[in-house]
């Protein structure tokens, strides 16, 4: 059929309701019979998945963390994203390039600039079609996953940590308004759901 599937990313703090909104959406594709490929960073490859296991408990310095994020994910692209796509099935992935110029430039003060030299030599032309950041205060998300598990090294960090990555997040998103959607993410789930396949509507008509 030769078309290509849409590639959406979803970010935020931890705790802002990415992976609550991803289960939504992977359920609303599969009522709607969209193909898709559900996955998540650092992660998604037998690889990136030991990667993420150093990065969340092991100590490093920043550039270290930084690299092996970008070494994840070039398998991940490689392996998993663009045969997807190519495919014509739509990737819904939890956290992509975004989440490393907020976690390891906002967050841990690594230079934009340094980003770019990486997410340009790993990812190319590569870009989300759509990126949806769930935007809430660090200490609401921190509230709610609180309740639900122990913090791994990331969530483990202060609360100006999350300042910062929220910060970071919110700077791209007012850079780039035609690639994000910002949903306010202290709303209920099942209302972000609702705006979040509103923006998708045009998407899911063309498949029609
Ligand atoms: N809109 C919401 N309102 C209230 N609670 C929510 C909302 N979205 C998610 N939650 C709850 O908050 C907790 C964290 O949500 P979720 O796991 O989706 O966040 P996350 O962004 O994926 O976090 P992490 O980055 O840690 O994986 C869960 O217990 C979830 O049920
Ligand atoms: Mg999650």
């Amino acid at each position: 059929m030769g078309m290509r599937g849409k590639f959406l990313t979803f970010e935020g703090v931890d705790g802002a309701g990415k992976t609550t909104q991803c289960d939504a959406l992977a359920q609303a594709l599969t009522a709607r019979g969209v193909p898709f490929v559900r996955t998540r960073e650092p992660g998604g490859t037998p690889l990136g998945e030991e990667l993420r296991g150093l990065l969340l408990q092991r100590a490093m310095e920043p550039i270290t963390e930084a690299l092996l994020m970008f070494a994840a994910r070039r398998e991940h692209i490689v392996a998993v994203i663009e045969p997807a796509l190519a495919q014509g099935r739509w990737v819904l992935c939890d956290r992509f390039t975004d989440a490393s110029y907020a976690y390891q430039g906002g967050g841990r003060g690594l230079d934009a600039a340094r980003l770019d030299t990486l997410a340009q030599w790993v990812q190319g032309a590569l870009q989300p079609d759509l990126t949806v950041l769930a935007d809430v205060a660090p200490e609401l998300a921190q509230a709610r996953r609180a309740r639900v598990r122990e913090a791994d090294r990331f969530e483990a960090e202060a609360l100006e940590f999350f300042l910062r990555v929220r910060a970071a997040y919110q700077a791209r998103a007012h850079a780039e308004p035609d690639r994000f959607f910002v949903i306010d993410g202290a709303r209920s789930p099942e209302e972000v759901t609702a705006e979040i396949l509103q923006r998708l509507d045009p998407w899911l008509e063309a498949r029609q």
